[in-house]
């Protein structure tokens, strides 16, 4: 058996995570069920690191729980990914809400089946004063298609006389991210040993650690999220600079 992982140390904890959630299918195909399987595994995993985020004082989780992609999957699985979704919402609402946590979204909702919203707004109304954890989960998001809205905002604010070209400094402009007025990801973690971004944040970690391993996301538990931060720790940062 694996040996325990330490507690990470507080002072050097990361202030955003960033999870790529990936695996479920290959979970479920190696157990010979359905795929809706793994996700329903994976959902608890969801569960799982949002408590474990929360108790460890981790101040910005986001995760990747669909991609602008992900409409090319069979009707049927994209039915039961937003299925899952309510699910997810109705089971753990209060205890989200109970821990102090602000539940939001990025990506656009909009094309989601009117019941998923619904809930969705329910849950980012009911959470939007809290001031603990906060969770961005990502839905029929895209990093590209952010960025270009973002753009399409300021040129749009530019010809409205609210700012000048010259103001577009890499701070203003990422304030028309989604992730407007959050911390950057400190780590990226994404499961399944797949490495790559998958247009994920693209602008957001550009200084992110990123932390790559083959377990797959329903095989994600405490101990393997207590190892992503143990290497995170391990590793040292210097955004282009030299070690001090
Ligand atoms: C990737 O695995 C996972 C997804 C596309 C969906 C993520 C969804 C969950 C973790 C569960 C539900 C989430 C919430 C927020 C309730 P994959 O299907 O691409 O796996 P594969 O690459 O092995 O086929």
């Amino acid at each position: 058996m694996a040996k325990n992982v330490a507690a990470p140390r507080p002072e050097a904890l990361p202030r955003h995570v960033a999870v790529i959630m990936d695996g479920n299918g290959r979970w479920a195909k190696k157990r010979l069920l359905p795929r809706s399987a793994g996700h329903t595994a994976g959902m608890y995993k969801v569960k799982t690191i949002i408590r474990q985020s929360s108790d460890l004082g981790i101040r910005y989780l986001t995760l990747y729980a669909f991609s602008t992609e992900n409409w090319k999957r069979p009707k049927a699985e994209v039915g039961f990914l937003m299925k899952l979704l309510i699910e997810f919402l109705n089971q753990e609402l209060e205890e989200m809400h109970a821990r102090n946590v602000i539940f939001r979204t990025i990506g656009d909702v909009t094309a989601l089946p009117q019941p998923v919203q619904d809930v969705l707004a329910g849950a980012v109304e009911k959470t939007r004063n809290n001031t603990g954890l906060t969770v961005n989960i990502a839905l029929n998001y895209g990093s590209r298609a952010e960025i270009a809205e973002a753009a399409r905002r300021a040129a749009q604010d530019v010809k409205a006389g609210k700012i000048t070209p010259e103001e577009i400094s890499e701070e203003l402009f990422s304030g028309y991210l989604e992730t407007s007025g959050q911390p950057d990801p400190d780590l990226l973690i994404r499961t399944s040993g797949e490495e790559r971004l998958s247009n994920f944040l693209l602008f957001q970690l550009a200084y992110a650690e990123f932390y790559f391993t083959p377990v797959l996301w329903p095989d994600f538990d405490e101990q393997e999220y207590l190892r992503a931060l143990e290497a995170y720790q391990g590793r040292g940062r210097r955004y282009g600079g030299l070690e001090s």
